[in-house]
């Protein structure tokens, strides 16, 4: 009876519906706040990781969506549509069930992890998979939107932004306060935009005494925002947030500018070692892109950059499950056993 009611229901006075708007909820958000021993360790700090990969499709994607398939809803939408690496059309297509609405998504080809794809399929969306990037696959979905009978519910749909604010709220009423840095990977840039938001909103409410210096990162070879200029081939073994020229561009400066933070980037091999990391050392499994937030505060740290004895949020984006290949690349094959006691303790090095 005491079930967390979703983040329209939780925040309802902070976001745009009224009493007459279809709230579609899968009970998103609510995530854990897990506090992280390793990384606090290695950086002398108060490290949480805010676990976005607990929603119920396994991302943070599912805050936005529960407010954009209710808008969408509300407006009298029979159709949604969405450009995606993976993660925002599996929110979406879920979301669509919930709203009794047909789902429409854009994918680059062969560039979306397993799990999303059959996230899509397996919630009935149509799958159209482009010859192109996400930023291809954006401007096309744009295109649609403006011609056709259907609803964008990419995060340039500003509702989107609204529910993803959600986040920061959570881990300031958990800690009691805003962090002094917070972290989060960088891919079209919605995220840091929406958490910046929620941030600067209690903040002017009084309900946090300040705000944090918001810190991204991007991975190196989809690093428009650090580059300063668009990436027209991005490349990056984290396909989450392998986009070239964000739609949030903007606003990711306007979160580093006036929060005092930085948007830097990581190697892929340097959000493997943090994916590795955080699953085998902080029993935290998560999807590549993921990593990029805490790969970035290792290297700070390493780099010098990080005050010890601050309080700091890395948000972890989204499942490991949604994309296994890479847990598995690389890990010992498990050895095959007979039913015997005797053997399987030898092999497991209890004998
Ligand atoms: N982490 C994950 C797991 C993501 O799926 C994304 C974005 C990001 C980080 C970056 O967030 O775009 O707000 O800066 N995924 C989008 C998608 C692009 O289509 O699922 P951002």
């Amino acid at each position: 009876t005491h079930q967390w009611r979703g983040i329209i229901e939780e925040y309802r006075d902070r976001l745009p519906v009224s009493d007459t708007t279809p709230v579609v909820t899968l009970r998103e958000g609510g995530t854990p706040l897990v506090p992280a021993q390793v990384l606090s360790e290695r950086t002398g700090c108060e490290v949480h990781l805010k676990v976005e990969g607990a929603n119920p499709t396994g991302s943070f994607k599912d805050r936005g969506m529960t407010m954009a398939i209710s808008k969408a809803k509300e407006e009298g939408a029979k159709a949604v549509i969405c450009a995606s690496t993976g993660n925002t059309s599996a929110s979406a297509a879920a979301y669509a069930v919930r709203a009794g609405m047909v789902s429409a998504v854009l994918v680059p080809q062969g560039k979306i992890a397993l799990g999303k794809m059959g996230q899509a399929l397996v919630h009935g969306a149509k799958i159209l998979q482009v010859d192109g990037n996400f930023d291809d696959c954006l401007t096309l979905a744009r295109a649609l939107s403006d011609n056709y009978p259907v609803a964008l519910v990419n995060s340039v749909n500003p509702v989107r932004i609204e529910g993803q604010k959600t986040a920061s709220f959570e881990i300031v009423d958990m800690l009691g306060d805003a962090p002094d840095i917070h972290v989060l990977p960088v891919g079209n840039a919605g995220n840091i935009t929406a958490y910046w938001r929620g941030y600067k909103e209690y903040a002017a409410d009084g309900i946090a005494a300040g705000t944090p210096r918001m810190w991204g990162f991007q991975a190196s070879g989809s690093a428009p925002i650090v580059r300063g200029e668009i990436v027209k081939e991005p490349s990056t073994i984290a396909t989450a947030i392998r986009i070239g020229n964000p739609a949030s561009w903007q606003y990711a400066l306007a979160a580093r500018d006036e929060s005092g933070g930085t948007i830097g980037e990581v190697t892929d091999r340097e959000i493997l070692r943090a994916y590795r990391l955080l699953a085998a050392q902080e029993g935290v499994f998560v999807e590549p892109a993921s990593a990029a937030s805490v790969a970035g505060l290792l290297k700070a740290a390493e780099q010098g950059k990080v005050d010890p004895g601050q309080r700091i949020v890395c948000t972890v984006t989204g499942n490991g499950l949604k994309d296994p290949d890479w847990a598995v690349a690389g890990a010992p094959q498990p050895v095959t056993v007979p039913v015997d006691a005797a053997t399987a303790a030898e092999r497991l090095g209890l004998a």
